[in-house]
């Protein structure tokens, strides 16, 4: 876990309130893996005090990319930052995706913001083919940049399949009679929830990224405890995840 005062290089409006940012981070690039997080601090005065984590959307060389939409004051603030100013971002943080073992495909579902892992995801994964489902309210929230092959689902049908995008990823699976893929995901809790439910009925292997409110990001404060599935205690989001097994823990 690294502390880095990190040179915001640019910063890009890509939806209604998302933005996409890159650091210039060269220690923590280094040594990030996909589905990891960064904690970073939005303003240099003590409001808001909370660090505000993030994926890291990509890498490139030595610099870190993060998606984001305007959720409250924190991001507000984030939004408003100009090329040349400079954050001080901790990470990188938690487990990421577990990407060893054998898998012919990986199947990527993401559920808004959720995309946000995705591309960094893919090109650590190299040539293993990639099957995406990107999954929004409406056309003007689909995130699919730098995702390899997205099928899209939307609730109000405004691109793609109407519906959720658990239900495009289960259609398509018995459609092409996938099989020895790992399904790895992203987004608001009850799309996971779909997702853990459906994957444990039908014992596929899938990773599910969570989130919760967190303060400290790496393991002090006990803020962010999942009920692990075996009756044993809690998981930390933060330090254990924020990538389970869809069978281990309860959401
Ligand atoms: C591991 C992880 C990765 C994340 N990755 C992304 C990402 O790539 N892009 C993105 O847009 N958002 C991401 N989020 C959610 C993002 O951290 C929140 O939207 C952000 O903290 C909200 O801050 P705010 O000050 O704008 O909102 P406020 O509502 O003002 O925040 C108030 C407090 O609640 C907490 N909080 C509020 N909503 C959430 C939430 N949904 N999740 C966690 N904490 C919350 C904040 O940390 C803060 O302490 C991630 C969250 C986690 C836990
Ligand atoms: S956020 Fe502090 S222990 Fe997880």
């Amino acid at each position: 876990m690294l502390i880095e005062k990190s040179v915001l290089e640019s910063k890009r409006q890509i939806g209604e309130k998302i933005f996409q940012i890159k650091l210039r981070s060269p220690k923590i690039a280094t040594v990030a893996k996909p589905g990891q997080f960064c904690n970073i601090k939005v303003s240099e005065s003590d409001f808001p005090l909370l660090r505000r984590p993030f994926s890291i959307s990509n890498v490139d060389g030595d610099s870190i990319f993060f998606v984001f939409d305007i959720h409250g004051e924190g991001t507000e603030i984030l939004s408003q930052k100009e090329k040349g100013n400079v954050l001080d971002i901790l990470g990188p943080l938690g487990n990421g995706f577990d990407i060893s073992g054998d898998f012919t495909t990986a199947i990527f579902a993401a559920g808004g913001l959720g995309s946000a892992p995705f591309p960094f995801l893919a090109k650590v994964l190299g040539n293993k083919e990639i099957i995406s489902f990107v999954g929004a309210r409406n056309s003007s929230l689909v995130l699919q940049d730098d995702i390899p092959n997205p099928q899209i689902a939307t609730d109000d049908g405004t691109l793609g399949y109407k519906g959720n995008v658990v239900e495009l990823l289960s259609n398509y699976i018995v459609k092409h009679n996938l099989k020895e893929f790992r399904i790895f995901s992203c987004g608001p809790n009850p799309m996971l929830k779909a997702l853990q439910k459906y994957s444990i009925e039908n014992n596929f292997d899938c990773q599910i990224s969570v989130e919760c409110a967190m303060a400290c990001g790496f393991g002090i404060c006990q803020g962010c405890p999942i009920e692990a599935s075996n009756g044993d205690g809690y998981r930390l989001v933060c330090k254990d995840g924020p990538v389970f097994n869809a069978k281990d823990v309860k959401l």
